[in-house]
């Protein structure tokens, strides 16, 4: 392909045309504010702020925690199998305007069930969404359970539990929440066990933490992606080996922005992490905290990064198909659009 003959001022339009696929979203940072008081409403739950405007102005976060504290807040409003459809759904509804053929979703049980709502809640609401996804919208979806790292291994062990009457619903397992102090190989045993039972593994590493916990994350909990990993760009000899095996990172620009795990766009890591032979993507981790949807984490991406073209778009979206975890025939189909998309863009 010649991805030279596609001028720059033509490449926003492809960015958002291309087929992609979505590896790294919460959908319980899908929650938009107004969807948040919608559901505060019908439920009856009362909220520490008392206006949409008031909450998108407290999202001004410093580092991970103060994200974190205000999106647990946001999830309490979340009661019923319908509530977790209709979340879903909107977000879907967003990813499908966005190009996009494929979303794997994380959900977070624990911050439910903590709550009092039943496993069985969370995870048949979001597997009916997801079956509609794919009958109304035509956008493929599956769902991974991550366990929060914040809290004991034990209570991870008891999530499995309560996940293993859906095992058919589930197709990975991840690791999010509070990265500082909580390395991998905190949850070694019970990610042997997921291993064990069929589970696709993935984990949030080297976010805020260290390159040392992507090395764990791959080591001791064999994870198959490395979620962020944009820390990894510290080490040059774990830069080799996530080259050398060809491990996907599910890199989120504009939440790395928000987070300010970097203090600008025009200096985030994925054009040396791409230049450096690295299978990485790019994703929207919580777009309704962080200013976007998949396609703006593109654009704003690219438009900061003038290093960054059609070559790079190319490999971004082909990446992100390749590394999903569906079968390689249904890939091997969207690559193929992808090919053609770029062919009509005259590449
Ligand atoms: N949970 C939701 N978003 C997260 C992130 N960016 N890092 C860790 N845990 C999360
Ligand atoms: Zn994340």
């Amino acid at each position: 392909m010649n991805f030279d003959a596609i001028p720059a001022d033509r490449l926003p339009a492809l960015l958002q045309r291309m087929p992609k696929a979505e590896l790294h979203i919460h959908i319980e940072g899908s929650l938009e504010p107004e969807l948040i008081f919608a559901l505060a409403e019908r439920n009856g739950v009362t909220l520490a702020l008392d206006s949409v405007e008031a909450l998108r102005a407290a999202y001004a976060f410093t580092d991970l925690q103060s994200f974190l504290d205000i999106y647990y807040a946001g999830a309490s409003v979340l009661l019923t199998e319908q509530d977790f459809h209709d979340m879903a759904m909107a977000y879907f509804r967003r990813a499908a305007a966005d190009h996009v053929v494929h979303a794997e979703l994380f959900f977070d049980p624990q911050t439910h069930t903590e709550r009092g709502v039943p496993f069985e809640t969370v995870v048949r609401g979001l597997k009916r969404a997801c079956e509609d996804a794919e009958r109304e919208l035509g956008v493929s979806a599956l769902l991974i359970l991550c366990f929060l790292r914040h809290l004991s291994e034990e209570a991870a062990f008891e999530t499995l539990a309560q996940a293993l009457p859906h095992r058919d619903a589930i197709a990975g397992i991840g690791l999010d929440s509070s990265e500082r102090g909580h390395p991998p190989e905190k949850f070694a045993r019970v990610f042997a066990r997921c291993r064990e039972l069929g589970f696709r593994l993935v984990a949030h590493a080297g976010e805020e933490g260290p390159p040392a916990y992507v090395w764990s994350a791959l080591d001791t909990l064999h994870v198959e992606r490395i979620d962020h990993g944009v820390r990894s760009i510290d080490d040059p000899a774990l830069m080799a080996r996530l080259a050398r095996d060809g491990v996907p990172l599910t890199v989120c620009p504009l939440s790395n922005l928000k987070l300010c795990v970097v203090s600008s766009l025009s200096e985030h890591p994925l054009p040396a992490l791409l230049a450096a032979g690295l299978r990485a993507t790019i994703n929207s981790d919580d777009p309704a905290y962080f200013g976007g949807y998949l396609n703006r984490n593109f654009t704003e991406t690219f438009a900061a990064l003038p290093q960054l073209g059609a070559a790079e778009a190319y490999r971004l979206a082909r990446n992100s198909l390749e590394a999903s975890f569906v079968a390689p025939e249904r890939q091997a189909a969207w690559v193929a659009a992808l090919d053609r998309c770029f062919a009509e863009a005259g590449a």
